[in-house]
């Protein structure tokens, strides 16, 4: 091979692997510029946390509820769980339940003092709220919303959409709620004039617990701001909503001027289990 042919096959082999670099290059760059937009955009846009405060307590259906309700917040972001049980102690099938999830939660217990007391969860959203004035003292981001979740409700992520556009008070419909189709705030010229429910309308607040939410930051101006045993069955949610609105104009209406529903008032059917007794091997030893 003469010296003249070795070197037109360098420049062959140069040309070659230049050829290759630009289009590794070419090929390269739109992933490239997307993954930039993706970080340039997360760091642009804020989210309000999402304080979500939820009673539970142990019964057959529990971790199905528990286990439903976790897979829906998994998919909100900016989100803090706080799940308190009503026990004396914190139960193992819930202790293991938030570790193996991905969400991030505060794990708190208190017990409901007489269980004979109708309203449920009073004592235990008292505590959470106890626990988020603490968590918001010392953190220095104050800004975000409070919710009150039922364990077994049904959320759709609008609502998680809807509650971060609060600037106060938000509120919104409840499906299958105060023994009608949905139980919604009535809203005339952008504001809300009344309710449109038909359980105790006396209720200076006539909303179900799944229907607002709170800025979270209101809670550190109002200290005293608590659920009580000293009101009627029904009156929890006015009870709580006194502290920041007056009357209905104060509260926002959300969810398409309250138009759509985003949150169910579902109720788990107590499981039916007749023949439990007659098993021949015992299942103590799953948790179900
Ligand atoms: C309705 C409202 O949706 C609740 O937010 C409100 O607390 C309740 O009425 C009330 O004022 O008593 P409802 O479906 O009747 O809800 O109540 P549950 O879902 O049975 O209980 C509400 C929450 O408290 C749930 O998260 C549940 O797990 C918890 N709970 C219930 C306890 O922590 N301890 C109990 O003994 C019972
Ligand atoms: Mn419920």
């Amino acid at each position: 091979m003469s010296f003249v042919n070795m070197k037109r096959q360098y420049i062959y082999l140069a040309i070659g692997m230049f050829l290759l670099v630009v289009m590794l290059f070419f090929n390269n760059k739109p992933t490239y510029q997307c993954q930039l937009l993706t970080t340039e955009d997360a760091t642009y846009e804020y989210l309000p946390t999402i304080y979500a405060i939820t009673p539970t307590y142990t019964r057959l259906a529990q971790k199905a509820d528990l286990t439903r309700l976790s897979q829906t917040l998994m998919l909100v972001k900016n989100f803090h769980w706080i799940i308190i049980e009503d026990s004396e102690k914190k139960t193992p099938l819930v202790e293991n339940f938030l570790k193996e999830s991905t969400l991030n939660y505060t794990h708190l217990n208190v017990k409901t003092a007489i269980k004979k007391m109708k309203a449920r969860g009073v004592e235990q959203r008292n505590i959470a709220l106890d626990w988020l004035r603490g968590h918001l003292n010392q953190t220095e981001d104050k800004r975000g919303v409070v919710y009150f979740m039922d364990d077994d409700n049904t959320y759709s992520l609008k609502v998680f959409d809807e509650m971060r556009k609060i600037n106060k008070v938000g509120t919104w419909p409840v499906g299958l709620a105060g023994g009608i189709r949905v139980e919604t705030p009535v809203v005339t010229d952008g504001k809300v004039s009344g309710y449109n429910s038909v359980w105790e309308t006396r209720r200076p607040f006539p909303i179900d617990m799944a229907g607002f939410a709170i800025n979270a930051t209101l809670f550190l101006e109002k200290p005293n701001a608590m659920f009580t045993r000293n009101v009627k069955i029904g009156y929890q949610e006015s009870e709580i909503l006194k502290y920041f609105a007056s009357s209905a104009e104060d509260l926002e209406p959300l969810a398409d001027n309250c138009t759509k529903v985003y949150v169910w008032h579902t109720r788990t059917q107590k499981p039916f289990t007749p023949h439990q007794k007659k098993l021949k091997i015992s299942d103590s030893h799953i948790e179900v």
